[in-house]
Parts: structure tokens; C-alpha cells; sequence
């Protein structure tokens, strides 16, 4: 009821979670907007592809729980579930995998493109450049509106967003590109590509592949994040896939979204010392104290992220395997994450480690450098925001993404001409 007037706005349900008021009529038949800043309370579209239920701690790809997805299937089963809305069938895995790796290369005028970059430029800033890039390169599949080509730039990104961030690494280190092997699994290929020298032979470490593939499992999708909402934001104006994943890539750099596992890496060696740990405690739990711990907490998730269960188990693993027991910033991350589990503050907040503070440890172990920490976020993502565009474009109920305003701002008054202003 407003101003007298009552109208019914229907109320929507999907297959699990929170059923939706449906305001689509609401201004035409009120004058009103809702408001909701952050989208805390907004379902921006209709979405089969993840669904997640943050008080119960349950992350679903097409269905299936994401434990079960990184335990028995791999990244490209996953890839293919979010892609399609189904596991391949043996055949159907067989052709996409060959698919994917028909793309893998680059254009040979694209190395060209990264060294107009500075050697010391981040890796996620030469990323949103080479990747938003490729609509100059792949003008054969910016059609949005055909399916044949929007599966191409799907195949495209998928394939080709690995080499291009290996090769962003290799740039600054200064050592040459290494081309893909098409031999190698996905997760392998990557690997490949970022630690081979031309100079000798080069094995891939099966549990660190094997760590690496779930890494990318469980980052692939995570339904309408910031990054995928960009992703959308921007398709939704029928841009094409290349520059709406460079959007999608620019929105995940920032410390609140995908940059924070280089900032809880960042934090890990500001703390410095085991020492030092309540000290930093104190400083998040301070009200007057912008500084939070990275790595912990999530919008959604108010209960364990099912993805950092796994990726603590990953965690444990990878430092046996290479034997690491004594290396200072992972000992501070173990003693942090046992103090802030057991302190009642974080323990109220519901303010858990999440994924990105143990997939940060994972690659500090592995030798790769942090600046490249977000990048790899990005890569395990790309399927996810192309899978989510798919969904978007094919979507006949899809229109512009134009959110209102509350606007707060001087009312209209006359103009004041320069002589007459104080
Ligand atoms: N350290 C200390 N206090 C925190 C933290 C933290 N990491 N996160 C939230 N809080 C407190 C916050 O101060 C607030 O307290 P109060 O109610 O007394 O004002 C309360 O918890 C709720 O915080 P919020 O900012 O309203 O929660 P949000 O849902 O808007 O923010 C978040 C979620 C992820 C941005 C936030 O938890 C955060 O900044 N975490 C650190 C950055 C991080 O690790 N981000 C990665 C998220 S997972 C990967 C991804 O999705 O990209």
C-alpha cells in the first residue's frame, strides 16, 4: 500500500533458495524505486547455472556439490557442466577437450601488444589490455547474435586466457614465452607455461596439477559476484564477449573481490611474525580501524565456505608434497587462522577464512609470485562470466542493465552566471 494505492506484486519461486518479489510493475504502478545499495537483497536475472546457499555453506555447479565436483570430476568436465548445463558424456568430453586446445594459441602479433607494457606493469593490468585485445584479433566471433560464433569466443577465452596470463608472468620476469602443449591436460598446460625455459626439460608435478585443476574448479563460477554481474552489466548492452571479460577482469582485481589473495598474502607479510598476530587481530576488531583480515569473511557465505574446506585440505597437501615446514608467512597463516576460528569476534561476524586465504598459501608454495595470485583467479573465472553471458544473451527476457537512483543532489535551480558566483 502507498498513497492510498494497493497493488500486488507476484511473488516468484526458483528450484532452491529464497523465493523473489517480482517489482517489475512497481514503478509503473507507484511512482516507486527500491533501494538497495550493494544489491544485498537484489536478484539481478533468473540463472540455472550456480546456485549457493550462504547460511548452510552450499555450493552447487548445475547441481552437483562443488566438494564432489573438485573430489571425482576435473576442469573441464566442469567447464563443459557450466557451459552446457550438464557432464559430458565421454564423447562429448573427448570433443570439447580437443575444442579447447585447437585454441590455445595466440596470435603472433599479440606478444607485440605486451611488450608496449612496462616489464614492472601488474599482471591483472596487462590481463584486462590482452584479453579485452582479442576483439581486435578474433573479429569472426563478435556476432553475439550467432550461436556457431559465440561458441567460438567461448572456446577462445576459455583456451587462450591461460596462455595469455603465462605470458603476462614471463614478461616480467623477462624470460621468452613458452608456447602450449596440447599434449598436456588443461591444468598442466598452464603450469607448463608459466615455470618452462626453452633451455631444458621441464616435468609437471602431478600433485601440484592436480592442485592447480582444483584450484580452477573451485573458483569457476560463484553465481552473481561482482565480477560476473560486470560481466553481464556490460553484455547486457550487447558488447562484445572479449571487452565484457576485460570489464569482468577489472572488476575482480579489487581487494574486496579477487585481489584478496594477494592481499592476504600482503597481510601475511605486513604481520611478519607469529608475534605480531593479536596485535593485527586487535586492529580488525577495532571499530575505529579501517584494516580487515584479508581472507576472511564473505557477502554471502555467513557459514564455512565449502570452497576453503577443500582448498584447506589442497593446502595441506601441496606443503607436504613439497616439504615445506618451516617457511615464516605460512606458520603466521596457520596461527592466524586457528586464533581468529576460536576469537568470539569473528566467531559473532561469522567471519570464516575463505577461499582465497588458503588458495594464496597454495601458490606462495607452488613459487608463484603474488602479483599473479588474481590473475589466476581470473583465468579459473573466465568460464564461469562466459557461461553467465551465454546464459544472459540466449535469455529472451534479457534487456539493458540500467539500475535507478536515489538521488540526493542539489534540486534544479537557475544557472549562475561566472560574474555573479561567490
Ligand atoms: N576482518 C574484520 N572484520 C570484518 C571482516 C574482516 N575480513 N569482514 C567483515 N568484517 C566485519 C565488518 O567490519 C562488519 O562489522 P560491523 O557489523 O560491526 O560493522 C561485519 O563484519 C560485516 O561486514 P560487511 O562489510 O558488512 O560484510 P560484507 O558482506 O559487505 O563484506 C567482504 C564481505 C568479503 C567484502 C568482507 O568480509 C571483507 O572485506 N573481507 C576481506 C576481503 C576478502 O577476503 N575478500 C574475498 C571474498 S571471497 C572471494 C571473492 O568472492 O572474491
Amino acid at each position: 500500500m502507498y498513497n492510498g494505492k494497493t497493488i500486488e506484486l507476484p511473488v516468484l519461486s526458483g528450484s532452491c533458495g529464497p523465493n523473489v518479489i517480482d517489482i517489475r510493475s512497481l514503478y509503473n504502478e507507484t511512482g516507486l524505486f527500491t533501494y538497495d545499495p550493494g544489491f544485498t537483497a537484489t536478484a539481478s536475472c533468473e540463472s540455472k547455472i550456480t546456485f549457493i546457499d550462504g547460511d548452510e555453506g552450499i555450493l552447487l555447479y548445475g547441481g552437483y556439490p562443488i566438494q564432489d565436483l573438485a573430489e571425482k570430476s576435473d576442469f573441464m568436465e566442469v567447464s563443459y557442466l557450466l557451459l552446457y548445463g550438464d557432464l559430458p558424456t565421454p564423447q562429448q568430453k573427448k570433443e570439447f577437450i580437443k575444442n579447447i586446445t585447437m585454441h590455445t594459441m595466440v596470435h603472433e602479433q599479440i606478444p607485440s601488444f605486451y611488450r608496449g607494457f612496462r616489464r614492472d606493469a601488474h599482471p591483472m593490468a596487462i590481463m584486462v589490455g590482452v584479453v579485452g585485445a582479442l576483439s581486435a584479433f578474433y573479429h569472426d566471433s563478435l556476432d553475439i547474435h550467432d550461436p556457431r560464433q559465440r561458441e567460438i569466443a567461448a572456446y577462445r577465452l576459455v583456451a587462450k586466457v591461460p596462455t595469455l596470463a603465462a605470458m603476462a608472468y614471463k614478461y616480467s620476469i623477462g624470460q621468452p614465452f613458452v608456447y602450449p602443449r596440447n599434449d598436456l591436460d588443461y591444468a598442466s598446460n598452464f603450469l607448463h607455461m608459466m615455470f618452462s625455459v626453452p633451455t631444458e626439460p621441464y616435468e609437471v608435478n602431478p600433485i601440484l596439477s592436480e592442485a592447480m585443476d582444483k584450484i580452477l574448479i573451485l573458483h569457476a563460477d560463484h553465481e552473481q559476484n561482482a565480477s560476473t554481474s560486470t560481466v553481464r552489466l556490460a553484455g547486457s548492452s550487447a558488447a562484445n564477449p572479449f571487452a565484457c571479460m576485460a570489464a569482468g577482469i577489472a572488476a575482480l582485481w579489487g581487494p574486496a573481490h579477487g585481489g584478496a589473495n594477494e592481499a592476504a598474502l600482503a597481510m601475511l607479510q605486513e604481520i611478519g611474525s607469529p608475534a605480531r598476530i593479536k596485535e593485527f587481530v586487535n586492529r580488525a576488531k577495532d571499530k575505529n580501524d579501517p584494516f580487515r583480515l584479508m581472507g576472511f569473511g564473505h557477502r554471502v557465505y555467513k557459514n564455512y565456505d565449502p570452497r576453503a574446506t577443500v582448498m584447506r585440505e589442497t593446502c595441506h597437501q601441496v606443503l607436504k608434497e613439497l616439504n615445506i615446514h618451516d617457511d615464516p608467512l605460512l606458520d603466521i597463516a596457520m596461527e592466524l587462522e586457528q586464533i581468529a576460528l576460536s576469537d568470539p569476534y569473528f566467531i559473532e561476524k561469522k567471519l570464516y577464512p575463505n577461499v582465497d586465504f588458503y588458495s594464496g598459501i597454495i601458490f606462495k608454495a607452488m613459487g608463484i609470485p603474488t602479483s599473479m595470485f588474481t590473475v589466476i583467479f581470473a583465468l579459473a573465472r573466465t568460464v564461469g562470466w562466459v557461461a553467465q553471458w551465454k546464459e544472459m544473451i540466449c535469455d529472451p527476457l534479457q534487456k539493458i542493465g540500467r539500475p535507478r537512483q536515489l538521488y540526493t543532489g542539489v534540486a534544479q535551480r537557475p544557472f549562475v552566471d561566472i560574474t555573479e558566483r561567490r
